[in-house]
């Protein structure tokens, strides 16, 4: 059945409602849940849409805990996603880039089993300049039946997420989702406002030769990177014998949906200018979803030395060098931080 065809659309709704028939791994809270956050992209893609028609473009004259100047997008769409998500009784807390500590649920509402993790608005650099920005969360389970939460609940490894998944504001609305079993793929039609299955069992290709990096941190990498990178530059007459392309879009978002939609390895390693930190990208809201979801379309998601999702973290906006991709690449960078006696 053709997922374009229009008479064979597949909802979301609709395929959430068969995964949990088939596998048997969404209940009802999590549905809901999955659906909010859609529907809350919804919202953050009209207001994106509008550009310097509404009051959506450059910066709210505040900072976030990392330090970043906010812009009014990442503002705006911190406050849809909490508003979509704290009445419906699915969730016990959230969690985002952009508020310092974790929201819980507040008491006129029932508290939910699910906690909800968020980059409300990936790509800030973009959105003044009219490229493609998103929107990437993921979701934990409440584990223990003790009253109350708190930040420590949060720090669980990725690989105990129930469901991630990203948004895409490009030339299409996409959503990307996993809830484990395999990487779906969701156009936004605008005559329906409808969420359309568009492709499923997403499979990130082994081999590329595309990589996606910021090239001007270059003189700050670590051995491993600069040799990896060295030697797709060498092209046809390097070690590699092929002569590779780069993308940056500087959305992770966007490189990530370009990974999945053709194959590539994306990096952003730990680099010298913060020494002190192991990256640049946050593990719980960035670079987990993203390995999340690049395991399960086949790719292979690590820090230069372990996998991602093992990673166990120890506060709520850590971060971490992120490696991700064709598992061939990531396999051989991982390889090279090995042998140079795991410098980051
Ligand atoms: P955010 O806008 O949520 O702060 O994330 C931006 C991230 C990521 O999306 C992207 O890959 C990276 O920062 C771009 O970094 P550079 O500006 O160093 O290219
Ligand atoms: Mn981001
Ligand atoms: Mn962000």
């Amino acid at each position: 059945m053709s997922p374009a065809n229009r008479t064979a659309r597949i909802s979301l709704t609709r395929y959430l409602v068969e995964q949990q028939r088939e596998h048997g791994h969404i209940p009802a809270q999590l549905r809901l849940l999955i659906e909010v956050v859609a529907r809350a992209c919804k919202t953050i893609a009209i207001a994106v849409n509008k550009g310097a028609l509404g009051d959506v473009l450059g910066t709210a004259g505040s900072e976030n805990v990392q330090g970043e100047v906010q812009k009014k997008l990442d503002v705006i769409s911190n406050e849809v996603l909490i508003e979509a998500n704290e009445w419906g009784g699915h969730l016990a807390a959230m969690a985002s880039e952009e508020m310092d500590s974790i929201h819980v649920v507040p008491n006129r509402y029932p508290q939910g089993e699910y906690m909800l993790l968020f980059d409300p608005l990936d790509g800030s650099s973009n959105i003044d300049v009219n490229v493609s920005i998103g929107t990437i969360f993921s979701v934990l389970r409440k584990i223990g039946h003790a009253r109350g939460i708190a930040e420590e609940d949060f720090l669980q490894p990725g690989k105990q997420q129930a469901a991630a998944g990203y948004c895409v504001y490009g030339p299409q609305t996409t959503l990307v989702l996993t809830v484990g079993s395999g990487v779906a793929m969701f156009t936004l039609d605008r005559e329906t406002g409808s969420w359309v299955l568009t492709a499923e069992q997403v499979q990130i290709p082994e081999d590329t030769r595309e990589f996606a990096i910021n090239m001007s941190n270059l003189r700050h990498w670590a051995p491993p990177v600069r040799r990896y990178i060295d030697e797709c530059l060498a092209g046809r007459e390097g070690p590699r014998g092929k002569d590779f392309n780069m993308r940056w879009v500087a959305s992770m978002v966007a490189d990530v949906h370009r990974i999945l939609t053709r194959g590539g390895v994306f990096l952003y390693p730990w680099d010298k200018r913060e020494a002190d930190k192991p990256g640049k990208l946050r593990l719980m809201y960035e670079a987990n979803p993203m390995a999340f979801i690049v395991e399960q379309a086949g790719g292979m998601a690590t820090d230069g030395q372990r996998r991602i999702l093992d990673l166990v973290p120890g506060k709520l906006h850590e971060r971490v060098a992120v490696v991700l991709g064709s598992r061939h690449e990531v396999e051989r960078v991982t390889r090279y931080h090995a042998e140079t006696g795991g410098a980051a």
